[in-house]
């Protein structure tokens, strides 16, 4: 479980095990297009300001990840207990 700002809206969201970052945003009627679901288009991609994201997707270079500065949403998720998204 970790908690996901979205700063542009100013909400706090809770992400637990069982959902994704993507279902909890569109839950809270924050629209992120998406498709695959599978971490494997790209399509779902947000920016990210703050926190380290757990990267689980198939697309991003390594250098990519290492930045940390976009997420794939329908599958990545957090190592640190808050991810601040610019949404
Ligand atoms: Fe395809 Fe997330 S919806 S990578």
């Amino acid at each position: 479980t970790f908690e996901v700002e979205c700063a542009q809206t100013g909400v706090t969201l809770t992400v637990p095990q069982d959902r994704s970052v993507l279902q909890v945003l569109q839950d809270a009627g924050i629209e992120v297009p998406c498709s695959c679901e599978q971490g494997i288009c790209g399509t779902c991609e947000v920016p990210v300001l703050e926190g380290e994201v757990d990267h689980r997707d198939s697309i991003l270079s390594s250098a990519e990840r290492a930045a940390n500065s976009t997420m794939m949403c329908c599958v990545s998720r957090a190592k640190s207990p808050r991810l601040v998204l610019d949404l």
